[in-house]
């Protein structure tokens, strides 16, 4: 089992100071867990963002990454306010600005290599293996699907996909990471940490067979959660507290890292390596 870097705790601990005032949606637990994803690579490749909006979350991807040997990180998003098509004919380019100002001042500038464009424009000449996929752009279901079909066949074996708003009111992470991810054969291991939904790829059907269960556990809680986000308040008389108490029977608390790490590390290598799974 791959070890977790010996700075990893400190690593998150300078991460909650610096993202602490950027502008973003990430909680404090899945600020740890990105960290550990970006930090011990499960997969070989590419960590690519879809959606980066003030930078949060890239500054903690290229954080978590320079603690192993490929710093790099690969984001995309317009940048482009819902209320604007272009910026003004000042120049003046608030998202822009604020984003690689606060990857400036996280001093994560060099690390990342962002492409101002759509998910899909950058699909259109995308050709690198992805280690680890973070979904996090337009959370419409036919977005959210679109951004896990265009570059799932760039996944490498034990790439891990992880999707954000998964238990929020968007449509799209929860059908997506239920019906694409839960219920399909090539994903393994899988759970949620907060919001954030991940599951690991492996190539071999017959290696995801051993999580089938715990897959089937986690999509009939999901799945029942599915109309509230999918039809917000048209789904009618049922309380909004009934959705709160569906949603609290997902399991999301925090993850354990040697836990995760041991989750997520083939048998056969464990046993080659002689740790306890
Ligand atoms: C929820 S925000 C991302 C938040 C960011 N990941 C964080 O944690 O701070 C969603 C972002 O997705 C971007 N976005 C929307 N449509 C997109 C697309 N088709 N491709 C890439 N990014 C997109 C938006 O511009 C916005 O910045």
């Amino acid at each position: 089992m791959m070890p977790l870097p010996e700075d990893f705790e400190n690593c998150v601990a300078g991460l909650l100071e610096i993202t602490e005032d950027i502008e973003g949606y990430l909680a404090e637990r899945e600020v740890r867990f990105m960290t550990l994803l970006a930090a011990c690579p499960t997969g070989r490749g590419e960590i690519l963002e879809i959606g980066s909006f003030k930078g949060k979350s890239t500054i903690v991807l290229a954080k978590g990454a320079s603690l192993t040997k490929e710093a790099t990180v690969v984001a995309v998003d317009p940048l482009i306010p819902k209320s604007t098509i272009d910026p003004s004919p000042e120049g003046d380019d608030p998202w822009f600005r604020d984003f690689q100002s606060n990857l400036r001042n996280a001093g994560v500038e060099k690390q990342v290599e962002f492409h101002r464009m759509s998910s899909a424009e950058l699909a259109e000449t995308w050709n690198r293996d992805i280690k680890l996929l973070w979904i996090d752009g337009d959370h419409t279901y036919a977005a959210v699907k679109s951004d896990l079909e265009m570059f799932r066949p760039f996944l490498s074996d034990g790439a891990i996909v992880a999707m954000h708003d998964v238990l929020n009111v968007f449509e799209g992470p929860i059908r997506v990471f239920t019906e694409d991810v839960l219920l399909s054969s090539n994903f393994g291991p899988a759970g949620l940490c907060g919001s954030i939904g991940w599951s690991q790829y492996l190539k071999d059907p017959e290696s995801t067979s051993k999580f089938r269960r715990q897959k089937a556990r986690l999509y009939r809680k999901l799945n029942t959660l599915i109309p509230y986000s999918a039809l917000g308040k048209g789904a009618g008389r049922v309380p909004r507290i009934w959705h709160k108490i569906l949603r609290s029977r997902v399991p999301h608390s925090d993850v354990e890292p040697v836990r995760w790490l041991s989750s997520v590390t083939p048998e056969d290598s464990q046993e080659r390596q002689g740790s306890t799974p």
